[in-house]
């Protein structure tokens, strides 16, 4: 089920399938046969041992269940899916153990198995969303429709951007998946130094779900030599955020939309966001209107507040480096 599952869930984030949820009618029956299927021959592989059969059919229709498991999952909820998956292959791991009797298997198995289903309630947690909901709810089939945005864009040089970080005294840094992508850790890292060399104070907002891994973000910004404690998390830096001068975001998307708190009938209303809007200047970085990976408009591009800083983000902070060096 996970080596499968897994599959699926690649197939879905590098959307070599589409990301979106696949469904059709009857599948809670069809899931439903398959798992009485799996139990009923392992019934039978017990009772027959001698007739590998049953234990073919076992493996067979678990290789099934673990597609039939993720095709209904959409692809912003992956994370939680890859980390619920790793969890059962601990628990996997941990029932080898038991059956060739190998305490090593046991206790590895077991440790994966927790720090696995650990992983998954914090991901669940920081989303505002059961486990249930994730697994059943097929939250990225969403459309735009719900969300009407109004408003307009307010693009930004380089040239002025620089001049408004010049005078600025708290710059707070919220990296997305597009940090990665352009793989600017490191400008982002000399624009810093810069800023503070300016007598600015600089943070950065880190969200559990920004990127496409769980500490994706600390992952790339501690290979930049980027200082731990200048990493805040999302419940630190949000009622910081009205004492920011100017919030960069940059190459993230999802985990910085105003609609999870101010749109009801966003699909993602209710998961806990970094409040970028509430300091005084915004800044994106990114390289054009395109959504996020839950493929939903974002209103914090059209505020009053905010500019848009458009291109690749390794070379529209690179040009910012070269404007303050
Ligand atoms: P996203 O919402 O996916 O937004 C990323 C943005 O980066 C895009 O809007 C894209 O816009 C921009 N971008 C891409 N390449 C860029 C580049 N070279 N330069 C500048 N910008 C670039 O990212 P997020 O805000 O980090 O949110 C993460 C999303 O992924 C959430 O929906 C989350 O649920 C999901 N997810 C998270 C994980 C984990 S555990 N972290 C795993 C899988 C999925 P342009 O195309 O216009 O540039």
């Amino acid at each position: 089920m996970t080596l499968t599952g897994s599959l699926i869930a690649w197939g879905k984030l590098s959307e070599t399938i589409g990301s979106g949820a696949i469904t059709f009618s009857g599948q809670q029956i069809v899931n439903s046969l398959v798992v009485l299927g799996i139990l009923g021959g392992a019934a039978m592989f017990c009772l027959n041992p001698t007739d590998p059969n049953w234990l073919y059919m076992v493996i067979g229709l678990s290789l099934l269940f673990g597609v039939m498991a993720v095709i209904p999952i959409g692809g912003a909820d992956m994370p939680v899916v890859i980390s619920l998956l790793n969890s059962y292959s601990g628990l996997a791991a941990c029932a080898a153990g038991f059956a060739i009797n190998n305490n090593a298997l046991i206790v590895a198995g077991s440790l994966v198995g927790a720090s696995g289903i650990i992983l998954t309630q914090i991901m669940c947690k920081a989303m505002n969303r059961s486990l249930s909901n994730v697994l059943f709810s097929g939250f990225a089939s969403v459309s735009n429709e719900e969300t009407v945005v109004e408003g307009e864009i307010k693009p930004i040089s380089v040239d002025d951007a620089y001049y408004v970080l010049e005078a600025a005294t708290n710059v707070a840094i919220i990296p997305g998946y597009g940090m990665a992508v352009a793989q600017a850790q490191h400008v982002v890292k000399e624009l810093t130094e810069l800023l503070e060399k300016n007598g600015c104070e600089v943070s950065f907002g880190i969200h559990p779900v920004a990127g496409r891994m769980p500490g994706h973000m600390n992952v790339l910004l501690a290979e930049a030599d980027v200082p731990y404690d200048q990493l805040l998390e999302m419940d630190e830096i949000n009622p910081r955020m009205e004492t920011v001068d100017v919030a960069i975001v940059i190459g993230a998307n999802d985990v910085v939309n105003p609609a999870a708190r101010e749109v009801e009938s966003s699909p993602i209303y209710g998961m806990p966001v970094i409040n970028v809007a509430d300091a005084r200047t915004v800044f994106v970085l990114k390289r054009s209107m395109a959504s996020g990976f839950a493929g939903i408009e974002n209103p914090l591009f059209y505020k009053d507040n905010t500019r848009m800083l458009f291109g690749d983000a390794k070379e529209s902070i690179g040009g910012l480096v070269r404007e303050f060096s």
